[in-house]
This record gives structure tokens, sequence and C-alpha cells, in this order.
């Protein structure tokens, strides 16, 4: 491998292969670590080296390297000299457990062939296991995590909360009447844990930094934990409209009219239950910086906004 290879040394920065660097996730991870070029080189790793999300990361530094998870010569080969990977594997591209477990068990023993000193997995609980109820993008994630502890290399795995991000999506508050919207989410009077993606990427760098700490342990992170009533609070104190929380069950939502609501609704039915712990003093050790949900809307308003004014009336019946 060419320029960004090592290894590392004391006095040389290790380079760390980033998994969908081009994404969300791991785009936060990359550019936290290019925010600390003396310790680490980054190695984005896409299928697309020439779209615009590679060529920022480029500028900032990062060396774009072209690999498929689904091709294992290319993963060798990305992950040549590499000391350590962030591993994403991604669900929603194709909507297939199997496959996506065989990406993520790809990249795996691309990493072991290739020596490669820590792997950093984005895993999951799985929902099957706790709940009895499929959860194909969950049940995925947990079935490469458990891969990963058996193949014997160094690893820490991060269990991720609800992203503050989704409300800009599939969970963006839905209008119910001119100026009134319901929070989408189907927990009742549960809080559930949550983060800004990208308060993700810091803490994965302090795992990095203090290998041996954070060696083969599960780390569940969160921000902050809310019901949908004090979401709708804050929603309302940012944004000049009404919120409200229309307490959707999970029995009611996995009936929903759309192709993922049966997943879903098993993985609120999770968080719910209060079965994927997350820690919150933790999370903020690794990242002191993290974001509340508050903090998060009262910088991000405009752009939520924007999405809440795209809306058509009585959008969240249509949805049932
Ligand atoms: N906890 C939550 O609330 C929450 C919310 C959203 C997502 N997630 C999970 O977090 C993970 C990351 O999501 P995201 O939103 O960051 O994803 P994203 O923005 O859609 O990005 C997907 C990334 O995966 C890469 N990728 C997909 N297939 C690939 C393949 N075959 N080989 C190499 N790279 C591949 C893409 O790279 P290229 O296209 O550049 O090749 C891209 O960088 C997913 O597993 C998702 O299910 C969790």
């Amino acid at each position: 491998m060419g320029s960004g290879a090592s290894h590392g040394s004391s006095d040389e920065p290790k380079t760390i292969a980033v998994f969908g660097a081009t994404g969300l996730l791991g785009g936060a991870v990359a550019r936290a670590l290019l925010k600390d070029p003396t310790n680490y080189r980054v190695r984005a790793i896409t299928r697309k080296p020439n779209n615009d999300k590679a060529r920022k990361l480029a500028e900032k530094g990062a060396v774009i390297v072209t690999a498929n998870m689904n091709d294992m010569e290319s993963l060798e080969k990305a992950l040549d000299g590499a000391y350590a990977v962030f591993l994403t594997t991604h669900y929603w591209e194709e909507r297939n457990k199997e496959k996506e477990i065989v990406r993520g068990l790809n990249a795996i023993d691309a990493a072991v062939k290739q020596n490669v000193k820590h792997i950093v997995l984005n895993g999951s609980e799985s929902v099957r296991k706790l709940i009895g109820k499929e959860c194909n993008n969950l049940d995925s994630k947990a079935a490469i995590e458990e891969y990963l502890k058996e193949v014997g290399v160094t690893y820490t795995i991060i269990r991720l909360p609800f992203w503050y991000e989704n409300f800009y999506g599939i969970f963006r508050p839905h209008k119910i009447k001119h100026g009134v919207y319901a929070i989408p989410l189907p927990i009742e009077d549960a809080a559930i844990d949550m983060i800004c993606v990208k308060d993700i990427g810091p803490c994965v760098v302090s795992i990095l930094d203090s290998p041996k700490q954070y060696k083969n342990k599960t780390i569940g992170l969160s921000a902050d934990r809310m019901t949908t009533v004090d979401m709708a609070h804050v929603f309302s104190k940012h944004i000049d409209k009404q919120f409200i929380s229309p307490k959707i069950r999970t029995k009611d939502y996995e009936k929903f009219n759309f192709p993922e609501a049966r997943d879903l609704a098993a993985m609120f039915e999770l968080y719910q239950k209060n079965l994927a712990h997350r820690d919150i003093r933790l999370t903020k050790k690794l990242n002191p910086h993290v974001r509340t949900f508050d903090k998060w809307l009262e910088r991000k308003l405009y752009k939520l906004e924007e999405v809440l004014a795209g809306d058509k009336d009585n959008e969240f019946e249509h949805q049932k």
C-alpha cells in the first residue's frame, strides 16, 4: 500500500481504515481522526472514490481507497498495513440481513489476514435473542459482533442509540394538522437513549487513544435519554409549532404500511423494554463535548424547519 500505510510506531501516526467513511457514521469517525494528524492517518474506504463525499475527505487529508465489502481481494488490499479498522456495515441499501453479515465477516477476515491490531465495530444486541422478534437491521450486527469476538483480534464494540439525525428522515415529526406535529416513535411512556452521530467520532478516537483500556469491551453510547413527551417539549421550545406525543404502541407500529415497519417496531420494543444498555457517563468521558438533544436542536433549527415545511397535512395518518 502506498502513502497512508502504517502500523505506526511511537513517533509515527497510525493508519486507521474507516469503513462507511462517505456515510454519516463512518464520516463522523473519519473527520474526528483527521483532526489529530499527529497520531492518525485516515484511510477512507469507498466503492465510489470519485464522489463528492470522498473528494471532501481527501481535501481534509484522508487517503481514499476503493474497496467493496463483497470483494475479498479489494478488502485485503485496502487493509494492507492498517493499524486499526473502524467497521460499520450497512443494512438499508439492500435490506438483506444475510448479505450484511457476509460483508461484515469479509471485512473482519481481511483485517485478521492483514494483521490489523484493533477493530472498533458498530455492533448491536441481538433483538431476536432478547425479545424473540426479528429485527434484521440489528440482528445482522449482533451476528457480526459474535464472529468478531471469536477471531482473536483485539476489538472494541460500540453499540449505538437512536441518532438525533433520524428526525430529518423516517422519524421526522409528522404533521397532523396545521401547526401541529407528532413525534412518531413507538415507545409509549418509555425513555430512549439518543446521540448526535457526529459526536460518535470523538468517542471512537478516544477508544483508539487508549486501546488497552477498551480492549475487548462492549460499550453502549448515549448522550441523552428522553421520552417522546420530553422530546415534544424540546421541539416546542425551539420551533414555533405545537409538538405532541401520540404514544404509539409497537404492536400498532409493526402494522404500519412501509416495508421496514416490523423491524423498526422490534427495535423500539427492545429500547422500550430497556434491554439496550447505554452509558451516558462513559460517553461523556469518551467525548466531553457530546451534545444533549436540546443543544443539538438549538443549532440545527433551520434545517429541521425546512424538513417540516415540506410536509403535507395529515401525513401521519397516511403512514398507518
Ligand atoms: N442508531 C441509529 O439511529 C442509526 C441511524 C441510521 C443508521 N444506523 C446504522 O448505522 C450504520 C451506518 O449508517 P449511515 O447512516 O452512516 O450510512 P450511510 O450514510 O447510508 O452510508 C453507508 C456507507 O456504507 C458504505 N457501503 C455500503 N455498502 C458498501 C460495500 N458493499 N462496500 C463498501 N462500503 C459500503 C457506503 O460507501 P460508498 O457508497 O461510498 O461505497 C457508505 O459510506 C448502518 O448500519 C445503519 O443501519 C443507525
